[in-house]
This record gives structure tokens, C-alpha cells and sequence, in this order.
């Protein structure tokens, strides 16, 4: 394993996240509907690897989204760490995203018509940086030396993943938002793509928000957060590991 991941001019330290009176409505605010989210305080510390549990149609996505900008709250201040997301334009949530979040998802969300090295150098393009050591080294960092022109088409799943998790991480975000990583993988390729994570998570130490339906996955995270109906459960719970 190389010694620091590549692209980094500083070393960066998880951003922590603080929600306060956030509700996220879909579709009207109804007396007899209730909000999709409703979050009356949530803080989230730099460095944490916070996981999020509940059933489908929980909210899990819903928080992610918000935290990410994608999608805006109904009430509420989101804050990355003295910066209120929510209150910013959306150019400064664009570039909030680009320079300080890496984004996994369920599915790889790989460009199919984008070679394996295009797929990871894109969040570097968006931000006019070049690093023409990046991809090999961080292609070393997750195991797949030597595919870097390959199509995503000529992957296994669990491959594809890892290339979406150097995709992620190749402008060292100060955040991670990871929606069910593992979903899509069998046990043991899943158990691969968290392992390297949370060598990657030691390594430089970003905030990670993520989400999943796995027990397991969970026990890699540092706080596990049970949501129901759009509303966290229960006091916080250490993860086992
Ligand atoms: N764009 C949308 N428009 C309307 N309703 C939505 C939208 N996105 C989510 N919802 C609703 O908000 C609630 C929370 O959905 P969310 O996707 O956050 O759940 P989840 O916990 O991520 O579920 P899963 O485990 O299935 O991914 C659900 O009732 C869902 O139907
Ligand atoms: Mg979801």
C-alpha cells in the first residue's frame, strides 16, 4: 500500500455536519402526511463514520441527499462546518460538492461509455486539476492495477465498485455520502469494498455518511443511527468494531 493517496496538497481532515430543525416534505405539506425527514438535531463530528440503518422508505436517502445539496430542506440549517449548505446559491453547493464530497452509490454509477481512468480522473477534470499519477496509484491503492482501460462493462460488480470508491476519493473530499455501498455485492465482495474503505478512512480521516440495510456493513462505521418514518430512533449506539 502506497503511504498517502495521491492528489492531496493538504492533508484533509473530515468536515463534521450539523443538522438542526431540518424537515424534508415531498409533494405539499399536508396536516395528515407527515415529513419524509425530520431531523431536530443531528451533529455529525469530523472523522466520524456515521451509519445510518432503517427500512426502505425510511429516509436514509433522503438525509444523504440533503447532506450532499442535492436536494434542499423544507426548514432546518444544514451546516458543514461553519458553512450553511442550505442558505448557499446553487454554484456554491456545486462547488462545495465537486471540491469536498465523494459520492458512492448502490449501483457504481460508472460513466459506461468512460474507461476505467476517465471514470476516476472526472471529479479532477470538474475541477480543472490534472494528476497524471493518480490513477495508477490509486488504482494500486484498491487492487486493480492495470485495468485502468478497461470498459466499466468489463468489470465484476465488486470491481466496479472499487473503481467508484477511487472515483470518490481521487480530490481527498473532505465528506463522504455513500448510499448503501455494499447493496448490490455478495457478502464477501462487499466485506472487500468496506475493508478498503475504511483503510482509505484511516488513512486520511474523512467524514463518512453512509447508509445500509447490513448489520454487518454497519459494524464498520464508528455510530450507528436507527431511522424510522423519517425520524431518528434511538440515542446514538457505538458500532462493534
Ligand atoms: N423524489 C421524491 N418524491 C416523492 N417522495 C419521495 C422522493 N424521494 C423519496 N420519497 C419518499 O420519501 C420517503 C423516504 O425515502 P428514502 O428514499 O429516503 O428512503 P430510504 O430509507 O433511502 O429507503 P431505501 O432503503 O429503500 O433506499 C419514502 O416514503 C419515499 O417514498
Ligand atoms: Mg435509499
Amino acid at each position: 500500500m502506497t503511504e498517502s493517496l495521491p492528489c492531496g496538497e493538504t492533508s484533509a481532515t473530515g468536515l463534521p455536519v450539523h443538522l438542526e430543525g431540518v424537515e424534508k416534505w415531498y409533494g405539499g405539506r399536508r396536516k395528515e402526511d407527515r415529513p419524509a425527514l425530520h431531523i431536530p438535531s443531528l451533529h455529525v463530528h469530523g472523522g466520524e463514520w456515521l451509519v445510518l440503518m432503517g427500512d426502505s422508505g425510511s429516509g436514509k436517502s433522503t438525509l444523504l441527499n440533503l447532506v450532499g445539496g442535492v436536494d434542499l430542506p423544507d426548514t432546518g440549517t444544514i451546516l458543514l462546518g461553519d458553512r450553511p449548505l442550505n442558505r448557499l446559491d446553487e454554484r456554491e453547493r456545486t462547488l462545495i460538492r465537486r471540491r469536498e464530497m465523494g459520492f458512492v452509490f448502490q449501483f457504481f454509477n460508472l460513466f459506461p461509455t468512460l474507461s476505467v481512468q476517465e471514470n476516476i480522473l472526472l471529479p479532477l477534470g470538474l475541477l480543472g486539476r490534472k494528476d497524471p499519477f493518480a490513477v495508477r496509484r490509486l488504482l494500486e491503492e484498491v487492487g486493480l492495477s492495470g485495468m485502468e482501460h478497461r470498459a466499466p462493462s468489463e468489470l465484476s460488480g465488486g470491481e466496479q465498485q472499487r473503481v467508484a470508491l477511487a472515483r470518490a476519493l481521487v480530490h481527498r473530499p473532505r465528506i463522504i455520502l455513500a448510499d448503501e455501498p455494499t447493496g448490490s455485492l455478495d457478502h464477501r465482495t462487499g466485506t472487500v469494498v468496506l475493508s478498503l474503505l475504511r483503510r482509505l478512512h484511516r488513512e486520511y480521516g474523512p467524514t463518512i455518511l453512509m447508509s445500509t440495510h447490513s448489520r454487518e456493513a454497519a459494524s464498520f462505521g464508528s455510530r450507528i443511527l436507527h431511522i424510522r418514518d423519517g425520524e431518528i430512533l434511538d440515542a446514538p449506539t457505538a458500532a462493534t468494531s
